[in-house]
């Protein structure tokens, strides 16, 4: 199907998650406190959970399907540091062809299967100069460059229609896992985020304007979800790993294969902070 950017719209007509929840039903009758966002490269994550129960999410009536290589496409219920935790590795993103709504469709069925929190992981490049590959990053606040809201169109899940984003990411939640970072010993900075579409990379004359727009990191994701979540009342966290100097801040051209290979690299870093931040 030909997709503009209206048709992206307005395609997604009132989302029905009554037949996405029987379906999780069938498998499990656990109710998730936190839902945990896994981005690029960071989908290893989910085998860390204890307990597992995985569903694909091809399985899932409604769920938009994964295209892209290093998300896995499953739902895996399993417990963090005694946390239930819902690990979504099936992220869906706009430049797959979704609409925005449709890209929101994990957070809102992680919301009716009863999640409060939600942990938004992500890859991005760096935007500020004191960012190097493999900096971990809290988003603070976003920038929404795509111009469109992922609650544009028919109002879903009994959403607010004007919901307030003066604070989408809990700073309660951000100040206890600047907290936590600290008595691990690891460098946890703080700052915007800037989403754009995608899937093309950025030019270096956007990355300058960027930075002088305020952005420290530039990625194609987590800011519908966010918008979404906070909308639902869920507390909001976002952590992005710096995978790449943004086009222009450093050397080299950048690719895919690059920013999975950095989110590895992190690995260990990542998941003793994301353990800590789901009790945090
Ligand atoms: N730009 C956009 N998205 C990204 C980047 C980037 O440099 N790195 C990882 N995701």
């Amino acid at each position: 199907m030909r997709r503009t950017l209206l048709a992206g719209l307005f395609s997604d007509t009132v989302s029905d998650l009554s037949a996405a929840l029987a379906v999780v039903r069938q498998h499990t009758d656990r109710r998730p406190d936190i839902a945990l966002v896994l981005g690029s490269g960071l989908g290893a994550l989910a085998q860390s959970a204890e307990d597992p129960v995985t569903i694909p999410t091809s399985e899932i009536p409604g769920y938009p399907r994964s295209t892209v290589q290093g998300h896995a496409g499953e739902l895996v219920f399993g417990t963090l540091e005694g946390v239930s935790v819902l690990f979504v590795n099936g992220r869906a993103h706009y430049y797959e062809g979704h609409s925005p709504a449709a890209t929101t469709f994990p957070v809102r069925l992680a919301h009716a299967l009863g999640a409060q929190r939600i942990l938004l992981t992500n890859a991005a490049g760096g935007i500020n100069r004191t960012f190097k590959p493999g900096t971990l990053m809290l988003i603070d606040d976003h920038i929404n460059w795509a111009f469109v809201s992922a609650l544009a169109g028919p109002v879903v899940d009994g959403m607010p229609r004007f919901p307030d984003m003066s604070a989408p990411y809990s700073p309660a939640w951000t100040a206890r896992a600047e907290a936590a970072a600290l008595r691990l010993g690891i460098d946890l900075r703080k700052g915007t985020y800037l989403w754009t579409t995608g899937p093309s990379y950025e030019t270096k004359a956007e990355i300058r304007a960027f930075e002088r727009f305020g952005a420290d990191a530039v990625g194609m994701s987590t800011v519908p979800e966010a918008i979404a979540a906070h909308a639902l009342g869920m507390e909001v966290l976002g952590l992005s790993t710096i995978t790449n100097f943004a086009a222009g801040m450093g050397q080299e051209s950048l690719d895919h294969e690059e920013v999975l290979e950095v989110g590895r690299a992190v690995r260990a870093d990542l998941e003793r902070l994301v353990r800590a931040l789901v009790v945090a």
